[in-house]
């Protein structure tokens, strides 16, 4: 789930990620920006939108699937969630009688606090070992963490935000940090009909809309920007050959927009590529968790095959 990372990103480097993407040829964003404390709200509203299929689909389907993969699992172990800013899809899982502790790997720590003060009053005998830093960065777990089996989760299809190249990285970090006696369930979005992805990425309400301008609107405060905010307009593309839905936003007219004291010029139509949403057909997902070390043992979808969990577990032999 997204957090507020990078809100905690000091002025001068929100500025510098900008200007990296901004002074390419093809100007870019870097996605992590959206979350500060307003796009946090917005991706909140964005989760209940009647568009936004992914959230309500994949809770369905955990509801279902967490006994399952705790019976699986069996024995005493540890609940390692990538990405965790509350324990709402943890839930599911620390429910069953499997877990001994529950370690939440997120950059922001005040959200990993107020995680442990509520899991400590409904769970006193839970272990929580909360690790302050990005899911990315993660090699090896701390070594207060038991060493009991370790059942990996990232759900929310945020796998689908890293390019396939970042994704196998993150899942090759993750095997060896969850180590050999070990599983990763993983939500992952399908591949499925533009007609039902692109409304997801582009709802009535004008919610993503607004989640992809406030980027401008961050840069205009935080990094001395002067966007005109009515003078670029949010648009999601499919993009067939790379599986993936795009966000951009489109410069409306001829313009020059400064950023940190750096001018910078947009042609009319020209776009901010902001995001990549990459969608998965399960087969295409288990050969990229192959080629990561991992093996897709399990695979479960909701009924109209909007949404899939994946349970990985560490691929024996060469
Ligand atoms: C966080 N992530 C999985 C969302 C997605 O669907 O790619 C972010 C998002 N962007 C626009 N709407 C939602």
């Amino acid at each position: 789930m997204p957090d507020d990372s990078a809100m905690m990103l000091a002025a001068g480097s929100v500025a510098d990620a900008a200007l990296t993407g901004l002074l390419q040829p093809r100007k870019t964003l870097p996605a992590k920006l959206f979350y500060d404390e307003e796009g946090c709200r917005l991706f909140g509203r964005i989760t209940e939108l009647p568009e936004y299929y992914l959230t309500r689909t994949e809770l369905a389907l955990l509801a279902d699937v967490a006994p399952r993969v705790a019976g699986m699992v069996h024995e005493p172990a540890v609940l390692v969630e990538y990405g965790a800013s509350d324990e709402t899809k943890a839930e599911f899982l620390l429910r069953t009688s499997v877990f001994r502790a529950y370690v939440p790997i997120d950059v922001a720590v005040p959200q990993l606090e107020q995680m442990r003060a509520r899991l400590l009053k409904r769970r006193p005998d839970l272990l929580v070992c909360t690790v302050p830093a990005d899911f990315m960065d993660v090699a090896a777990l701390p070594t207060e963490v038991p060493s009991l089996p370790r059942l990996g989760f990232f759900p929310g299809s945020t796998i689908g935000n890293l390019d396939p190249l970042e994704a196998r990285r993150f899942l090759q970090a993750a095997r060896g940090a969850l180590g050999d006696r070990s599983w990763f369930l993983v939500g992952v979005d399908l591949r499925k009909d533009p007609a039902i992805l692109l409304p997801a990425y582009d709802d009535a309400q004008g919610v993503t809309a607004a989640f992809n301008r406030n980027l401008l609107v961050r840069l205009n405060r935080e990094a001395g920007a002067d966007f005109d905010l009515g003078a670029f307009a949010h648009r999601a593309d499919w993009n067939d050959d790379a599986s993936r839905i795009e966000m951009h936003l489109v410069s409306l007219h001829d313009q020059l927009v400064h950023v940190a004291g750096q001018a910078i010029r947009f042609a009319r139509d020209e776009t901010i590529h902001t995001e990549n949403s990459y969608k998965y057909a399960p087969e295409q997902f288990a050969a990229l968790a192959e080629q990561a070390g991992w093996h897709s043992a399990e695979l479960w979808t909701d009924p109209a095959r909007l949404f899939s969990l994946h349970l990985l577990e560490p691929r024996r032999g060469p």
